[in-house]
């Protein structure tokens, strides 16, 4: 038997709007009615940690009954054809919930947070609430495991190994306006066929592109996948 070929997904907040998750940029600069860089920024959590906190919390709520559109579920469903590997920019744990079995977050998972004295004290808190006073085994406040605004992403090197060894490259729901993920692109061999599936028009040289939704598009793009 042949080895399955890697299929590499780099998604955004485009493959969870059916989900009824509010992505970032399509509005008017505000997320969830919220200012991005008070609530999602380095800077943000030192001059006002208790909105950060509350912020998050709304999100996990949130999360606890969303669930996975179609777009999640057909790329789950591709595992049984390729090796997929998922690399999302996303925190919800939408393509795990639908089967993914191989997810990088880029910017971490809301359903963890972490200590702010050792960021390896990292803890799965599922959809509860953390508040200000809540704090590690070493006594510190605790805080959202996410990569904020003014942060390293240090999965950023896994995801440029894995994109290096794509057979097959695909990006799903994303603007494609934040780096380094927004780079990643570039370390994808150049003979690799590369997908993309958006509403909006995302300039990318290169790329074949499905202007749908995702719950349409990803479908449309493993069935052309298929053909290869
Ligand atoms: N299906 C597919 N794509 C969609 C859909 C949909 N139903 N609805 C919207 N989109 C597309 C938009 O056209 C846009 O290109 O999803 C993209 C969302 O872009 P952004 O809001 O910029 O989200 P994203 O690219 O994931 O943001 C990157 O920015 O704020 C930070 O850390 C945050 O991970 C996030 C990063």
């Amino acid at each position: 038997m042949t080895a399955k070929k890697k299929l590499v997904v780099l998604t955004g907040a485009g493959i969870s709007a059916e989900s009824g998750i509010r992505t970032f940029r399509d509005a008017d600069g505000l997320w969830e009615n919220y200012d991005v860089m008070k609530v999602a920024s380095i800077d943000g959590w030192y001059d006002d940690p208790k909105l950060v906190l509350q912020f998050y919390n709304e999100r996990r709520e949130q999360l606890r009954t969303a669930k996975p559109n179609a777009a999640h579920v057909a790329l789950a469903e591709a595992q049984q054809r390729y090796d997929v590997h998922i690399v999302t920019q996303n925190v919800d744990n939408l393509h795990e919930a639908a089967g993914s079995k191989q997810v990088l977050h880029l910017h971490g998972e809301l359903t963890k947070v972490r200590s702010t004295k050792n960021p390896a004290l990292i803890y799965d808190i599922g959809y509860k609430s953390v508040n200000w006073g809540d704090t590690c085994e070493l006594g510190s406040q605790l805080r959202p495991h996410i990569v904020w605004f003014g942060e390293a992403v240090p999965a950023m090197d896994e995801a440029v190994q894995i994109a290096q060894q794509a057979d097959i490259f695909a990006v799903v729901g994303t603007s494609m306006a934040v780096y380094p993920a927004a780079s990643l692109i570039y370390y994808v061999p150049d003979d690799c066929p590369k997908f993309l599936v958006d509403p909006a028009d995302v300039p990318i040289s290169g790329i074949t592109a499905i202007r749908e939704k995702a719950s349409v598009g990803v479908a449309q793009m493993l069935e052309l996948i298929d053909k290869l």
